[in-house]
Protein backbone atom coordinates (compact mmCIF):
# COMPACT_ATOMS: atom_id res chain seq x y z
CA UNK A 1 0.00 0.00 0.00
CA UNK A 2 0.98 3.54 -1.18
CA UNK A 3 1.40 5.64 2.24
CA UNK A 4 3.25 8.89 3.33
CA UNK A 5 4.25 9.78 6.59
CA UNK A 6 4.02 13.57 6.97
CA UNK A 7 6.66 14.37 9.68
CA UNK A 8 8.97 12.54 10.71
CA UNK A 9 10.32 13.26 13.95
CA UNK A 10 10.15 10.82 16.40
CA UNK A 11 7.04 9.35 16.31
CA UNK A 12 6.44 9.66 12.85
CA UNK A 13 9.63 8.18 12.14
CA UNK A 14 8.46 5.06 14.56
CA UNK A 15 5.09 5.01 12.25
CA UNK A 16 7.04 4.62 9.43
CA UNK A 17 9.83 1.75 10.40
CA UNK A 18 6.57 0.04 11.51
CA UNK A 19 4.52 0.24 8.24
CA UNK A 20 7.53 -0.27 6.13
CA UNK A 21 8.34 -3.72 8.04
CA UNK A 22 4.90 -4.78 7.60
CA UNK A 23 5.35 -4.10 3.26
CA UNK A 24 4.05 -1.50 2.83
CA UNK A 25 5.29 1.15 -0.27
CA UNK A 26 6.46 4.50 2.47
CA UNK A 27 7.22 7.59 1.56
CA UNK A 28 8.64 10.16 4.64
CA UNK A 29 7.65 13.31 4.02
CA UNK A 30 10.84 15.44 6.38
CA UNK A 31 12.56 18.98 5.95
CA UNK A 32 15.68 20.36 6.56
CA UNK A 33 18.22 18.54 8.09
CA UNK A 34 16.71 15.43 9.11
CA UNK A 35 15.94 15.07 4.81
CA UNK A 36 19.74 14.91 4.55
CA UNK A 37 20.04 12.35 7.72
CA UNK A 38 17.21 10.04 6.25
CA UNK A 39 18.30 10.23 2.67
CA UNK A 40 21.83 9.01 4.29
CA UNK A 41 21.15 6.89 6.63
CA UNK A 42 17.61 5.78 6.13
CA UNK A 43 15.70 5.04 9.44
CA UNK A 44 17.75 4.67 12.30
CA UNK A 45 15.59 4.21 16.05
CA UNK A 46 17.18 2.81 19.02
CA UNK A 47 14.09 1.01 20.66
CA UNK A 48 14.49 1.65 24.54
CA UNK A 49 12.92 -1.47 25.65
CA UNK A 50 13.62 -4.18 23.45
CA UNK A 51 17.21 -3.44 23.30
CA UNK A 52 17.94 -3.23 19.57
CA UNK A 53 18.73 -0.65 16.83
CA UNK A 54 16.77 -0.64 13.66
CA UNK A 55 17.53 1.04 10.35
CA UNK A 56 14.93 1.01 7.31
CA UNK A 57 15.49 2.55 3.59
CA UNK A 58 12.52 4.53 2.61
CA UNK A 59 11.53 6.98 0.06
CA UNK A 60 12.25 10.55 1.34
CA UNK A 61 10.49 13.88 -0.30
CA UNK A 62 10.50 17.06 0.57
CA UNK A 63 7.36 18.21 -0.60
CA UNK A 64 3.93 17.02 -1.42
CA UNK A 65 1.99 18.53 -4.44
CA UNK A 66 -1.15 18.44 -5.32
CA UNK A 67 -0.79 15.77 -8.09
CA UNK A 68 1.08 13.28 -5.79
CA UNK A 69 -1.69 10.31 -4.35
CA UNK A 70 -1.21 8.18 -1.13
CA UNK A 71 -3.59 5.35 -0.17
CA UNK A 72 -3.30 6.58 3.03
CA UNK A 73 -1.17 9.67 4.72
CA UNK A 74 -0.14 10.06 8.47
CA UNK A 75 0.21 13.53 9.33
CA UNK A 76 2.49 13.30 12.69
CA UNK A 77 4.06 16.26 14.08
CA UNK A 78 3.09 18.59 17.32
CA UNK A 79 -0.12 20.03 17.40
CA UNK A 80 1.32 23.39 17.17
CA UNK A 81 2.75 22.47 13.36
CA UNK A 82 -0.59 20.89 12.51
CA UNK A 83 -1.85 24.58 10.70
CA UNK A 84 1.27 25.27 8.04
CA UNK A 85 0.54 21.57 6.46
CA UNK A 86 -3.19 21.99 6.82
CA UNK A 87 -3.42 23.68 3.14
CA UNK A 88 -0.56 21.39 1.77
CA UNK A 89 -3.22 18.55 2.61
CA UNK A 90 -5.97 20.34 1.09
CA UNK A 91 -4.56 20.49 -2.26
CA UNK A 92 -3.51 17.11 -2.64
CA UNK A 93 -5.59 15.06 -4.30
CA UNK A 94 -5.41 12.09 -1.61
CA UNK A 95 -8.40 10.76 -0.08
CA UNK A 96 -7.88 9.76 3.78
CA UNK A 97 -5.53 12.06 6.21
CA UNK A 98 -5.06 10.42 9.70
CA UNK A 99 -3.65 13.50 11.79
CA UNK A 100 -1.55 11.89 14.36
CA UNK A 101 -0.80 13.41 17.83
CA UNK A 102 -2.07 16.03 20.56
CA UNK A 103 -5.01 18.08 19.61
CA UNK A 104 -7.15 20.27 20.71
CA UNK A 105 -8.79 21.92 17.32
CA UNK A 106 -9.80 18.54 15.79
CA UNK A 107 -13.24 19.89 14.47
CA UNK A 108 -11.55 23.30 13.25
CA UNK A 109 -8.27 21.52 11.31
CA UNK A 110 -11.60 18.96 9.67
CA UNK A 111 -13.05 21.82 8.71
CA UNK A 112 -10.42 23.89 7.02
CA UNK A 113 -9.10 20.46 4.85
CA UNK A 114 -12.77 19.93 4.21
CA UNK A 115 -13.47 23.52 3.07
CA UNK A 116 -10.81 24.14 0.82
CA UNK A 117 -9.76 20.63 -0.70
CA UNK A 118 -11.36 20.15 -4.64
CA UNK A 119 -11.42 16.55 -3.71
CA UNK A 120 -13.60 15.03 -1.34
CA UNK A 121 -11.45 14.21 1.76
CA UNK A 122 -11.74 11.42 5.24
CA UNK A 123 -9.96 12.14 7.96
CA UNK A 124 -9.28 10.37 11.20
CA UNK A 125 -7.96 11.69 14.31
CA UNK A 126 -4.98 9.43 15.90
CA UNK A 127 -2.93 8.98 19.13
CA UNK A 128 0.23 7.07 19.69
CA UNK A 129 0.58 5.57 22.99
CA UNK A 130 4.68 5.41 22.31
CA UNK A 131 7.60 8.22 23.17
CA UNK A 132 10.62 9.07 22.58
CA UNK A 133 13.27 11.55 21.72
CA UNK A 134 15.28 12.83 19.07
CA UNK A 135 19.18 11.50 19.48
CA UNK A 136 22.15 13.60 17.78
CA UNK A 137 21.73 11.05 14.34
CA UNK A 138 18.90 8.51 15.46
CA UNK A 139 15.45 8.68 17.13
CA UNK A 140 15.00 6.49 20.61
CA UNK A 141 11.82 5.32 20.56
CA UNK A 142 10.09 4.25 23.57
CA UNK A 143 7.14 1.92 22.67
CA UNK A 144 5.38 0.00 25.46
CA UNK A 145 2.08 -1.30 23.33
CA UNK A 146 2.95 -0.08 20.06
CA UNK A 147 -0.74 1.15 19.15
CA UNK A 148 -2.93 4.15 17.84
CA UNK A 149 -6.02 5.27 19.38
CA UNK A 150 -8.00 6.10 16.14
CA UNK A 151 -11.36 7.56 15.69
CA UNK A 152 -13.10 10.17 13.44
CA UNK A 153 -15.51 13.11 14.40
CA UNK A 154 -18.25 11.77 13.11
CA UNK A 155 -18.04 8.26 14.49
CA UNK A 156 -17.45 6.05 11.67
CA UNK A 157 -13.49 5.96 9.98
CA UNK A 158 -14.70 4.86 6.02
CA UNK A 159 -11.33 3.91 5.57
CA UNK A 160 -10.81 1.67 8.49
CA UNK A 161 -10.13 -1.84 6.03
CA UNK A 162 -7.06 0.84 4.50
CA UNK A 163 -5.65 0.80 7.96
CA UNK A 164 -6.35 -3.11 8.90
CA UNK A 165 -4.21 -3.66 5.75
CA UNK A 166 -1.87 -1.29 6.34
CA UNK A 167 -1.19 -3.18 9.45
CA UNK A 168 -2.01 -6.37 8.68
CA UNK A 169 1.49 -7.86 8.84
CA UNK A 170 2.67 -6.02 11.86
CA UNK A 171 2.63 -5.97 15.84
CA UNK A 172 0.73 -2.48 16.26
CA UNK A 173 -2.66 -2.21 16.61
CA UNK A 174 -5.38 0.31 16.19
CA UNK A 175 -7.86 1.19 18.45
CA UNK A 176 -10.64 2.69 17.23
CA UNK A 177 -12.61 5.59 19.38
CA UNK A 178 -15.88 6.48 18.75
CA UNK A 179 -15.71 10.05 20.57
CA UNK A 180 -11.96 11.04 19.29
CA UNK A 181 -12.32 14.30 19.59
CA UNK A 182 -13.69 13.98 23.55
CA UNK A 183 -10.55 11.68 24.01
CA UNK A 184 -8.06 13.90 22.75
CA UNK A 185 -9.32 16.73 25.10
CA UNK A 186 -9.09 14.05 28.12
CA UNK A 187 -5.58 13.65 27.10
CA UNK A 188 -4.57 17.21 27.22
CA UNK A 189 -5.56 17.17 30.85
CA UNK A 190 -2.65 15.25 32.60
CA UNK A 191 -0.57 16.29 29.70
CA UNK A 192 -0.39 20.20 30.23
CA UNK A 193 0.47 19.74 34.46
CA UNK A 194 3.01 17.19 33.96
CA UNK A 195 4.88 19.52 31.63
CA UNK A 196 4.49 22.17 33.09
CA UNK A 197 6.29 20.41 36.15
CA UNK A 198 9.14 19.34 34.05
CA UNK A 199 9.81 22.72 32.32
CA UNK A 200 9.20 24.06 36.26
CA UNK A 201 12.49 21.54 37.11
CA UNK A 202 14.59 22.14 33.81
CA UNK A 203 13.40 18.22 33.25
CA UNK A 204 15.21 17.50 37.03
CA UNK A 205 13.08 14.91 37.06
CA UNK A 206 14.99 13.44 40.26
CA UNK A 207 14.36 16.86 42.15
CA UNK A 208 10.68 16.67 40.78
CA UNK A 209 10.05 13.01 42.23
CA UNK A 210 11.18 14.57 45.78
CA UNK A 211 8.71 17.77 45.64
CA UNK A 212 5.53 16.58 47.53
CA UNK A 213 3.75 19.81 47.22
CA UNK A 214 4.45 19.46 42.86
CA UNK A 215 3.14 15.90 42.62
CA UNK A 216 0.25 16.62 44.93
CA UNK A 217 -0.31 19.82 42.41
CA UNK A 218 -0.10 18.14 39.50
CA UNK A 219 -2.96 15.70 40.64
CA UNK A 220 -5.15 18.27 42.21
CA UNK A 221 -4.60 20.28 38.41
CA UNK A 222 -5.76 17.01 36.47
CA UNK A 223 -9.00 16.88 38.71
CA UNK A 224 -9.43 20.22 38.03
CA UNK A 225 -9.09 19.89 34.25
CA UNK A 226 -11.42 17.18 34.33
CA UNK A 227 -14.49 18.85 36.29
CA UNK A 228 -13.98 21.46 33.28
CA UNK A 229 -14.36 19.27 30.75
CA UNK A 230 -17.46 17.83 32.65
CA UNK A 231 -18.72 21.06 33.08
CA UNK A 232 -18.71 21.91 28.99
CA UNK A 233 -20.21 18.62 28.84
CA UNK A 234 -17.40 16.27 27.36
CA UNK A 235 -17.26 12.86 28.34
CA UNK A 236 -14.13 11.35 30.53
CA UNK A 237 -12.78 8.83 27.94
CA UNK A 238 -11.04 6.89 29.17
CA UNK A 239 -13.37 7.17 31.95
CA UNK A 240 -10.71 4.95 34.29
CA UNK A 241 -8.27 7.79 33.55
CA UNK A 242 -10.08 10.35 35.66
CA UNK A 243 -11.53 7.76 38.31
CA UNK A 244 -8.42 6.82 39.04
CA UNK A 245 -6.54 10.35 39.43
CA UNK A 246 -9.37 11.12 41.61
CA UNK A 247 -10.31 7.95 43.65
CA UNK A 248 -7.02 6.73 43.91
CA UNK A 249 -4.99 10.02 45.16
CA UNK A 250 -2.42 8.17 47.06
CA UNK A 251 -1.62 5.66 44.57
CA UNK A 252 -1.31 8.37 42.03
CA UNK A 253 1.04 10.48 44.26
CA UNK A 254 3.31 7.56 44.23
CA UNK A 255 3.21 6.49 40.72
CA UNK A 256 4.52 9.78 39.81
CA UNK A 257 6.97 9.68 42.56
CA UNK A 258 8.61 6.84 41.02
CA UNK A 259 8.03 7.21 37.24
CA UNK A 260 9.78 10.59 37.29
CA UNK A 261 13.06 8.62 39.45
CA UNK A 262 12.81 6.23 36.67
CA UNK A 263 15.43 6.60 33.41
CA UNK A 264 13.03 6.35 30.64
CA UNK A 265 10.81 9.34 31.96
CA UNK A 266 13.87 11.48 30.27
CA UNK A 267 12.97 9.73 27.43
CA UNK A 268 9.42 11.34 26.33
CA UNK A 269 9.83 14.36 25.00
CA UNK A 270 7.85 17.53 24.81
CA UNK A 271 8.13 21.09 23.60
CA UNK A 272 6.99 24.55 25.63
CA UNK A 273 5.08 25.75 21.91
CA UNK A 274 2.93 22.93 22.00
CA UNK A 275 2.33 23.36 25.69
CA UNK A 276 1.63 26.74 25.63
CA UNK A 277 -1.09 25.60 22.39
CA UNK A 278 -2.41 23.03 24.55
CA UNK A 279 -2.96 25.06 27.87
CA UNK A 280 -4.19 28.30 25.50
CA UNK A 281 -6.84 25.97 24.59
CA UNK A 282 -7.36 25.22 28.25
CA UNK A 283 -7.89 28.51 28.98
CA UNK A 284 -10.68 28.62 26.56
CA UNK A 285 -12.41 26.25 27.45
CA UNK A 286 -11.80 26.82 31.87
CA UNK A 287 -13.67 30.28 30.90
CA UNK A 288 -16.74 28.88 29.27
CA UNK A 289 -16.96 26.32 32.45
CA UNK A 290 -16.34 28.99 35.03
CA UNK A 291 -14.36 26.75 37.07
CA UNK A 292 -11.33 27.97 39.12
CA UNK A 293 -8.00 25.76 38.45
CA UNK A 294 -6.10 26.83 42.19
CA UNK A 295 -3.26 24.13 41.64
CA UNK A 296 -3.39 24.47 37.22
CA UNK A 297 -2.51 28.26 37.19
CA UNK A 298 -0.01 26.91 40.36
CA UNK A 299 2.17 24.80 38.09
CA UNK A 300 1.64 27.46 35.33
CA UNK A 301 3.13 30.55 37.52
CA UNK A 302 5.97 27.59 38.23
CA UNK A 303 6.51 27.49 34.47
CA UNK A 304 6.43 30.92 33.74
CA UNK A 305 8.99 31.78 36.16
CA UNK A 306 11.31 29.09 35.29
CA UNK A 307 10.89 30.23 31.39
CA UNK A 308 11.76 33.61 32.36
CA UNK A 309 14.44 33.47 34.23
CA UNK A 310 16.05 31.23 31.71
CA UNK A 311 15.50 33.73 28.96
N1 LIG B 1 7.88 12.21 21.56
C1 LIG B 1 7.15 11.81 22.60
O1 LIG B 1 7.67 11.34 23.61
C2 LIG B 1 5.66 11.91 22.53
C3 LIG B 1 4.92 11.15 23.46
C4 LIG B 1 3.53 11.22 23.41
C5 LIG B 1 2.92 12.06 22.50
N2 LIG B 1 3.67 12.78 21.62
C6 LIG B 1 2.94 13.65 20.71
O2 LIG B 1 3.02 13.16 19.37
C7 LIG B 1 3.02 14.26 18.44
C8 LIG B 1 4.27 14.17 17.57
O3 LIG B 1 5.39 14.28 18.43
P1 LIG B 1 6.89 14.02 18.01
O4 LIG B 1 7.64 13.86 19.28
O5 LIG B 1 6.97 12.95 16.98
O6 LIG B 1 7.26 15.44 17.36
P2 LIG B 1 8.60 15.85 16.62
O7 LIG B 1 9.72 14.94 17.02
O8 LIG B 1 8.76 17.30 16.80
O9 LIG B 1 8.28 15.53 15.11
C9 LIG B 1 7.54 16.34 14.28
C10 LIG B 1 8.20 16.33 12.91
O10 LIG B 1 7.37 17.06 12.03
C11 LIG B 1 8.21 17.88 11.26
N3 LIG B 1 7.49 19.04 10.78
C12 LIG B 1 6.92 20.03 11.50
N4 LIG B 1 6.36 20.94 10.69
C13 LIG B 1 6.61 20.51 9.42
C14 LIG B 1 6.32 21.05 8.14
N5 LIG B 1 5.66 22.20 7.99
N6 LIG B 1 6.75 20.37 7.05
C15 LIG B 1 7.44 19.23 7.19
N7 LIG B 1 7.74 18.65 8.38
C16 LIG B 1 7.35 19.31 9.48
C17 LIG B 1 9.35 18.28 12.19
O11 LIG B 1 10.42 18.72 11.38
P3 LIG B 1 11.86 19.16 11.98
O12 LIG B 1 12.58 17.87 12.16
O13 LIG B 1 12.40 20.03 10.92
O14 LIG B 1 11.55 19.87 13.27
C18 LIG B 1 9.59 16.98 12.93
O15 LIG B 1 10.50 16.16 12.25
C19 LIG B 1 2.95 15.53 19.31
O16 LIG B 1 1.63 15.92 19.48
C20 LIG B 1 3.52 15.05 20.64
O17 LIG B 1 3.10 15.80 21.76
C21 LIG B 1 5.02 12.72 21.61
Amino acid sequence: MKILVYGAGVLGSYLAHVLVRGGNDVTVLARGKRAEELKRDGIVIRHYFQLKTTSDRVKVSQTLSPEESYDLIFVVMKFTDFPAVLPVLAENRSSNIVLVGNNTEAHQMQSYIKEHSRTDKNIAFGFQLSGGIREKDRMVAVRAGGQMVLGSLDGVVPFLPLLDKAFKHTKYKITVQENMDAWLKNHVIPIVPLNFAAFAFKGNFKKLARDKQTLQQIIGAMDEGFKVLEALGYPLIPAAQAKWIRQHRTLVYWFLKVYHRLPVAQKIDGTVKELEGLNLAFQGWKQRANVSTPNWDGLEKNFRMQAESGS
